[in-house]
């Protein structure tokens, strides 16, 4: 337990007192609110096609790579500045260290804004697609899912109206704060998540030539790998581990010295590697037994599962079951987009809890229009070839948040040091893991990252 009482939202306290931080309620649920942030669209949605559009093995062997050596080292360090600082990320880079480094919160909160445009666009899918499931849609004879999904995300007004309805429900959970929203959503929500996946997982693996689709996950084939590959692997580690914009710094700045940061991010990072390959596991098997295209992109999910739930037993029930749970992984992932930029409003703002929440949430709507429109009638505005949500998805993903990494990266080896260090292991143990941890914030992610950018968008 926190020896400092939580509050349920800064804008209740009582006029006149100050406000205090408000704090997770329990290390557990702590842990839970930044899993559900990591766990979301990026492991069920993104992980299987970028696989599949990047031939699987060899794709995911780095993905892994990247994941347990940057991705956790980053995490780290983004838990332990914001418990450090006590405060949203652009105080914090402010309050730590000078002036200027304030510009990685700047850039995190416009990554969020950005992301959170076109997430909650495929997340409004997620409950158009529980509907469906529940009606029946996919039940009957020679359904079509790749048509059904084609005609639904080319309508201008129907899924803006999911996305508007998804981000209303953000809001409402951010609205009534850490602990009383975030913390107890994702207590309720998480554990169902990994019960429902797994039996599903065993449903995919059972499918006659489901092992096509194992072999083609972790079978890796090197002669495929290009820069494209370890730069989408580079961004999709950022993306499902929710790094490099500030928003496990927001999490870990409702951490109090309770809290385990090392023990914290290892658990958070296997829960979320642990979903990325289950769903992996689920997608891939039924791509392969369908005889469908690995590489279609980020209808896969949606053409894919559909096509499984048609053909099982009780299929509509857990079809239903599984796009609702999907919509509620979003859930605890908008709401940890919507906090960052809502934790800056109201901490270096002075905005009411509620006011910020309403704010953003429109913002970030009527961004996420193009996005919507580009899957339909604005698919022909393109620039190098991408539509408005690939541009949105690739320059969050693959520029802003690796940018971001290897800002905090730097920031928190060359200027916190041992400020950082005495804070992660207060008694001095953990030596051999923080000595390494220090090896990678202070020279590989720094140098993978700026070699990975530069060669990404030389070569891109
Ligand atoms: N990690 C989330 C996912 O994998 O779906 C996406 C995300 C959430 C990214 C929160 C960034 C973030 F701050």
């Amino acid at each position: 337990m926190t020896s400092e009482p939580s509050v349920a939202g800064a804008g209740s306290a009582p006029s006149g007192k100050p406000k205090k931080r408000e704090h997770w309620a329990s290390p557990l649920g702590a842990i839970l609110a930044a899993a559900g942030s990591a766990i979301g669209l990026g492991n069920i949605w993104r992980f299987p096609y970028l696989a599949g559009e990047n031939g699987g093995g060899a794709f995911v062997l780095i993905y892994l790579g990247l994941v347990f050596t940057i991705g956790l080292s980053v995490l780290v360090a983004e838990l332990a500045i914001g418990r450090l600082a006590q405060a949203n990320a652009v105080t914090a880079f402010h309050r730590l260290g000078k002036p200027r480094w304030a510009v990685i919160g700047w850039l995190g909160v416009a990554s969020a804004l950005i992301i959170l445009s076109f997430y909650s666009i495929v997340a409004g899918w997620t409950v158009a697609y529980a509907g469906k499931m529940a009606a029946g849609a996919f039940t009957a004879e020679g359904t079509q899912a790749a048509d059904v999904f084609n005609a639904f995300v080319a309508q201008p007004l129907t899924p803006l109206l999911f996305g508007a309805g998804f981000m209303t429900v953000t809001a409402v959970v951010i609205w009534r704060g850490v602990s009383r929203g975030i913390e107890r959503l994702s207590l309720v929500l998480m554990p169902l998540l990994l019960l429902l996946l797994v039996a599903l997982m065993v449903r995919a693996l059972t499918l006659p030539g489901a092992l096509d689709g194992v072999a083609f996950l972790f079978a890796p084939d090197f002669g495929a790998v290009d820069f494209d590959t370890i730069n989408a692997a580079l961004g999709q580690a950022f993306f499902s581990l929710s790094l490099g914009l500030g928003a496990m710094l927001t999490y870990g700045s409702y951490m109090n010295s309770a809290h385990n940061v090392g023990r914290s991010a290892g658990a958070i990072v296997a829960l979320d590697t642990g979903i990325a390959i289950s769903a992996g596991l689920v997608v891939l098997p039924a791509v392969f037994a369908f005889g469908l295209e690995p590489g279609a992109g980020p209808g896969l999910v949606f053409v894919t599962l559909p096509e499984i739930f048609a053909q099982m037993p009780l299929g509509q029930v857990f079809g239903t079951l599984f796009f609702v749970l999907l919509a509620f992984a979003a859930l605890t992932s908008t709401v940890a987009l919507m906090e960052p930029v809502c934790a800056f409003l109201i901490g270096a703002r002075g905005m009411r809890r509620h006011t910020a929440a309403v704010l953003t949430g429109m913002v970030a709507f009527v961004l996420g229009i193009p996005s919507s429109w580009s899957l339909g009638m604005w698919s022909g505005v393109t620039l190098f070839d991408m539509t408005i949500f690939d541009i949105a998805d690739y320059v969050t993903a693959k520029l802003m948040l690796p940018l971001g990494g290897l800002l905090i990266a730097v920031f928190t080896g060359w200027v916190l040091g041992g400020r950082i260090e005495a804070s992660l292991a207060p008694q001095g143990g953990g030596g051999v893991l923080v000595a390494g941890w220090r090896l990678v914030v202070r020279f590989l992610a720094p140098v993978a990252i700026a070699w990975i950018l530069v060669s990404g968008l030389l070569g891109g």
